[in-house]
């Protein structure tokens, strides 16, 4: 009989290090390779309208399912799906890894991106812990808007006091509030 393990790639990072982009290139090499794949993300990224579809500051997009909560990954599951893609994984919050564990017990390969940090450079729960359990770890930086060197920190520009963990759409942003800081630049304005 043949035997499935499961397989865990995450792709972690900070803003505009490149998770999407590497998350769509994934999927549409697999759809190539005609496998099943569902991308799922959290509505509550506003970024582009209600479009059901990952987008990356370069505009890159492919279609996703929209949802709320990690369950709702599993009510969504279609059983012929092979290759389960989840961005923005930070929103999610701890209950995403159980949800992740139950999917690598099915066999099914599973890619998950999303921040290693809050605004605060805290780590972003639950990106750790799927760090530690997968069979791949692909860690990203971006450019430091002030020196151009990698940069993998990010700051928010714009004042706030709110939860950095909570899926909070006033968190939801771009470049109005985000920068990409090397370690140098992450405490200087
Ligand atoms: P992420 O999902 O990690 O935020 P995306 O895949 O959405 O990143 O976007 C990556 C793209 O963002 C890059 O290819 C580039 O065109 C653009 N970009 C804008 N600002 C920066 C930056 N400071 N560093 C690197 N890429 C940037
Ligand atoms: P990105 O990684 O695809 O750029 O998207 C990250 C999203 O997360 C963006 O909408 C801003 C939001 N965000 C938070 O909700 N909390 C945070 O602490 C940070 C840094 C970003
Ligand atoms: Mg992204």
């Amino acid at each position: 009989m043949k035997r499935h393990s499961g397989y865990l790639e995450v792709i972690a990072g900070p803003m505009f290090s490149g998770k999407t982009e590497e998350l769509i290139r994934q999927v549409k090499r697999a759809a190539i390779g005609k496998k099943r794949v569902q991308v799922f993300k959290h509505k509550v990224d506003t970024r582009y309208g209600r479009a059901k579809k990952v987008y990356s500051h370069a505009g890159i997009s492919f279609e996703s399912e929209l949802i709320g909560k990690s369950r709702d990954i599993i009510k969504n599951l279609n059983p012929k799906t092979e290759i389960i893609a989840i961005d923005e994984a930070q929103w999610f919050g701890d209950s995403l890894v159980e949800v992740v564990e139950y999917l690598l017990k099915k066999g099914k390969k599973v890619l998950v991106a999303g921040l290693a940090l809050t605004f605060d450079r805290q780590p972003f729960i639950p990106m750790p812990t799927l760090m530690t359990m997968a069979d791949k770890v692909t860690k990203l930086s971006a450019i430091c808007t002030i020196c151009g060197d990698e940069a993998v920190y990010h700051k928010r520009i714009t004042k706030t006091k709110i939860d950095p963990y909570i899926a909070d759409p006033t968190l939801v942003g771009r470049l109005e509030s985000y920068e990409a800081r090397c370690r140098r630049h992450f405490s200087k304005p």
